[in-house]
């Protein structure tokens, strides 16, 4: 077992007593698929090897909440009744899940910690809302499905955030198996997973260190704007329920008849949908090549047609064309910050590595820090 986990019992003995439900929440990578997930498309997701572990015990102090978060060092408590979505910092997204999945005296003491970096693009929100819900539900007997799990932590992350997200993240967090990627149906909810193998190529994240302030707006906007366009295409007589029902061909037609950037917004998610789809059969046939190359298509229509990046991501994505070890590279995630994801040679990383940072650091005078991927369990093949 990791230190983490003895840590988190160690302090949940220490603090409460005896830990009853201990689990792992990873966080998540996206090989291609961005912005698809509210759009009813495809993505292709998995868990990470970097996770938050949460030890949980009931207590029977009339709807009390105590929790302590370890990294932070921060212990906190709360009535059930009091969970309010304009309350700061992680307690938001605590509050969110307990207001979702229990009753006002349902109290609980929780201890959480754990090496997945938070801020980092690899959905570290998700993986406390994830985490602790999954908690909530073996503490409670809540007998939920994962599935509605997954769905009742994305409907409370939605309520106490304001960001309409999609479903990928908790899906993945949930349902992710260790080695494999996710084809992720976001219409019927299908999946399929398959073994990510590489070759002689791995996957390298580089992070940005930036969250911009207006990633949470845009982000709505953005949804708007495809809804936009979705609406515009019925009331020309076409059966539409999403962009995931517009072909290429389709959206061509009415280029004249959509404002520019709502055609822009469209043309992305069209086309992004496809590369999912390509993504994976170059996955299949271990054609690095062709994955390269899509994730450079899909960083390019991030940054001129569906405009969610931001100049670090970019500067970044730029710098590994330069880079004969680097096959491709996008943003992943929301975007306006957080990392990106690249596909490298093995024996090569290290020295990518080392060059991107000098020459981010040179630029931006900022430290970029690297992860190399490995794809852990998701909460339910952990438990
Ligand atoms: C965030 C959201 C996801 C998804 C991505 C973009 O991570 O939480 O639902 O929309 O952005 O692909």
């Amino acid at each position: 077992m990791s230190t983490f986990y003895n840590t988190i019992q160690q302090k949940f003995t220490n603090l409460f007593g005896q830990a009853t439900t201990i689990l792992h929440a990873p966080g998540r990578i996206n090989i291609i698929g961005e912005h698809t997930d509210y759009n009813n498309g495809y993505v292709l997701p998995a868990p990470v090897d970097k996770k938050l572990s949460f030890a949980f015990a009931k207590n029977e102090l009339n709807g009390l909440v105590r929790i302590h978060a370890i990294n932070l060092d921060e212990y906190l408590e709360f009535q059930l009744e009091d969970a309010n979505p304009k309350t700061k910092g992680w307690l938001k997204y605590i509050m969110a899940i307990t207001d979702t999945f229990l009753e006002n005296d349902q109290g609980f003491d929780c201890v959480f910690g754990g090496d997945l970096p938070i801020g980092s693009g690899m959905s570290s929100s998700s993986a406390l809302t994830c985490g602790l819900a999954a908690g909530l539900n073996n503490l409670f007997e809540l007998n939920y499905s994962p599935i509605d799990l997954v769905k009742r932590v994305q409907d409370a992350e939605a309520k106490y955030t304001g960001v309409r997200g999609g479903i990928m993240d908790q899906f993945t967090i949930a349902m992710g198996k260790e080695n494999q990627v996710l084809l992720l149906d976001c219409q019927s909810l299908d999946y399929q997973y398959f073994p990510l193998v590489l070759g002689d190529y791995a996957l390298l994240l580089c992070n940005t260190g930036v969250q911009h302030e207006l990633a949470n707006s845009e982000y709505n906007t953005r949804r708007s704007e495809c809804e936009e366009g979705v609406a515009i295409l019925q009331s020309k007589g076409e059966t539409i329920e999403s962009l995931r029902d517009v072909s290429l061909a389709m959206i061509n037609t009415y280029r004249n008849h959509l404002d520019p950037i709502i055609f822009d917004r469209c043309y992305y998610v069209v086309k992004e949908n496809a590369r999912v789809l390509e993504a994976c059969k170059a996955l299949q046939n271990n054609d690095m090549m062709t994955l390269g190359a899509l994730l450079y298509a899909s960083h390019y229509g991030l940054q001129y047609e569906y405009q969610v990046s931001c100049p670090e991501l970019d500067f970044l994505v730029k710098q590994t064309e330069g880079l004969p070890e680097v096959l491709g590279a996008r943003m992943m995630g929301g975007g306006f910050g957080g990392c990106t994801i690249n596909l490298v040679e093995k024996k090569a990383v290290n020295r990518v590595i080392e060059t991107l940072s000098s020459q981010y650091f040179e630029h931006f005078n900022k430290k970029m820090e690297a992860y190399k991927v490995a794809i852990g369990p998701g909460i339910f093949q952990s438990q």
